[in-house]
C-alpha cells in the first residue's frame, strides 16, 4: 500500500477508536511469569540467542556518513568497529587486535586510513586486512590470511547497519525483515540529521523493553512530556514476524472528523513507532523529529544501557529551528530518563519482593504480549531466523 493511502486507512483505524474509546486489543489477557524477568540462568540464555545470535541494527547508516568513516564503540561487552569502506560498504570487525588483542580505536568517530594498533604497531587496511607488521623480519611466520580483523556479518538496510555479534555466523538482512523493511523504508532515515547521541542507564531489558510498546501508561507517566501530544490507551498494532509497528494517535486526532476529508494529512495526526525484535525503537513524537532507541541488556538482568538517538529532518539551522530540536531532545530524555525508567527502577525492584508471582498483560497492550510471546518462541528455536509467532 502506498504510504499516503496506509496514511489515511491508519487515521480511520485510530478515528474509529477514539469514537469508541477503543484500541487494538490481542484475543485475551496474557501471564507472563515473573521468572522470566529475574532468573540470572534464564537472562544468560536470553542474551545470547536473542542478542548474540539474532541481527542487530547497532549503527544508523548516517552515522558512517562517507567512505572511510568510522564508528568505535562497546556493545555489551564486545568492542566493535564499524567502518565504511572505500567501496561504501559498510562493515563490522571485532575492535580486538590479532596479536595480543588490543583496542585499536577508542570509543568514538572519525575517519581512517587505517588502523594502527597502539600497542605492537600492527596495521590493518579499514577492510580489515593485516597489512604490516612493525619489526616483520623478527615476528615469525603470521599473514593476512590469518591474522586480519575478525569480521562479523554485517548488512546494510533501511538507513541501519545490521551485525550479528557472534564471529562466523552469517544471516540474510531480507530475510531477518521480511515486510518489516517495506515498513522501515517508509522513514527514509538515510536522510535524518543526527542532532545528538547519548546513553541512559535503566532498569532491567523486559521492564525497560515494556514501555516502548504501549500508550496505556502515557496519561499517567508522561503528562507533562510526550503524553501531552499522543492519546493514552489507543494503539494500532501490526506485526511482521518478530517485528512490530505501534500507531499513536496525537491529540489533533479529534479535530480530523471537523474537516474536509480531501485536506486531510493523516501523517499530522498519528505517530509511527517501528519496533526492531528484540531492541529498537524508532519513534516520531513532535512534527520533524524522530528518537531512534536501542534497549542493551546490561551485564546482569537488572540493568540496561539505552542509546538514544535524536534525529531532525534536517540539520536545525535558524534559531526556531534549534529551539524545536533541543526542546524534543529534551522532551524524550525527561519521558525516558525520568519518566518511564524511574517506573521502571521501581518495577525492577519489587520484581523479588513476592507481591507477583507473574503480570497479566491486559488485552489493550497487545504488543507487550507479542514481544514475550516472540522471546519464548526464539527460545524454543536455535534456527537463526525462523520467523514465529
Ligand atoms: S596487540 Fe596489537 S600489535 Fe600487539
Ligand atoms: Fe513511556
Amino acid at each position: 500500500m502506498a504510504v499516503g493511502s496506509e496514511s489515511m486507512a491508519l487515521v480511520r483505524r485510530a478515528l474509529k477508536h477514539l469514537d469508541n474509546k477503543g484500541t487494538d486489543q490481542a484475543a485475551s489477557t496474557w501471564t507472563q511469569p515473573i521468572e522470566s524477568y529475574i532468573d540470572p540462568d534464564q537472562y544468560n540464555r536470553e542474551v545470547e540467542r536473542l542478542f548474540k545470535h539474532l541481527p542487530l541494527a547497532l549503527a544508523l547508516s548516517l552515522e558512517l556518513p562517507e567512505p572511510k568513516s568510522y564508528k568505535a564503540m562497546t556493545v555489551m561487552q564486545t568492542p566493535l568497529i564499524l567502518v565504511r569502506g572505500a567501496d561504501g560498504v559498510a562493515r563490522a570487525f571485532l575492535n580486538a587486535c590479532r596479536h595480543r588483542g588490543a583496542q585499536l580505536c577508542k570509543h568514538g568517530a572519525g575517519t581512517a586510513e587505517r588502523f594502527v594498533c597502539p600497542y605492537h604497531a600492527w596495521q590493518y587496511d579499514i577492510q580489515g586486512k593485516l597489512t604490516g607488521l612493525y619489526g616483520a623480519s623478527t615476528f615469525g611466520e603470521v599473514s593476512a590470511e590469518t591474522h586480519s580483523l575478525t569480521e562479523l556479518a554485517c548488512a546494510e538496510r533501511a538507513g541501519l547497519i545490521w551485525v550479528m555479534l557472534t564471529p562466523g555466523e552469517s544471516f540474510q538482512v531480507g530475510d531477518w525483515l521480511g515486510d518489516f523493511s517495506t515498513q522501515l523504508d517508509t522513514l527514509n532515515l538515510d536522510g535524518w540529521y543526527l542532532y545528538d547521541q547519548r546513553d541512559i542507564p535503566g532498569p532491567g531489558w523486559k521492564v525497560a523493553w515494556e514501555g516502548y510498546l504501549e500508550s496505556y501508561h502515557h496519561n499517567t507517566v508522561h503528562v507533562n512530556t510526550v503524553g501531552k501530544f499522543t492519546i493514552g490507551n489507543l494503539t494500532l498494532h501490526d506485526t511482521y514476524g518478530p517485528h512490530q509497528r505501534i500507531v499513536f494517535g496525537r491529540r489533533s486526532l479529534s479535530e480530523l472528523p471537523n474537516q474536509p476529508e480531501a485536506q486531510w494529512e493523516p501523517e499530522q495526526h498519528i505517530r509511527r513507532i517501528h519496533l526492531g525484535f528484540p531492541n529498537l525503537a524508532i519513534s516520531g513524537v513532535l512534527g520533524d523529529h524522530c528518537l531512534v532507541s536501542q534497549v542493551f541488556p546490561g551485564p546482569t538482568p537488572e540493568t540496561t544501557v539505552t542509546r538514544q538517538s535524536v534525529l531532525a529532518a534536517k540539520r536545525p539551522v535558524t534559531e526556531a529551528e534549534k529551539q524545536a530540536t533541543e526542546a524534543f531532545s529534551q522532551i524524550v530524555l525527561q519521558a525516558v530518563r525520568d519518566e518511564d525508567y524511574a517506573i521502571g527502577a521501581g518495577v525492577q525492584a519489587g520484581l523479588k519482593s513476592g507481591a507477583n508471582q507473574a503480570f497479566t498483560i491486559g488485552r489493550n497492550e497487545p504488543a507487550v504480549q507479542h514481544f514475550h510471546k516472540t522471546v519464548a518462541s526464539f527460545m524454543a528455536s536455535s534456527d537463526v531466523t525462523t520467523p514465529c509467532v
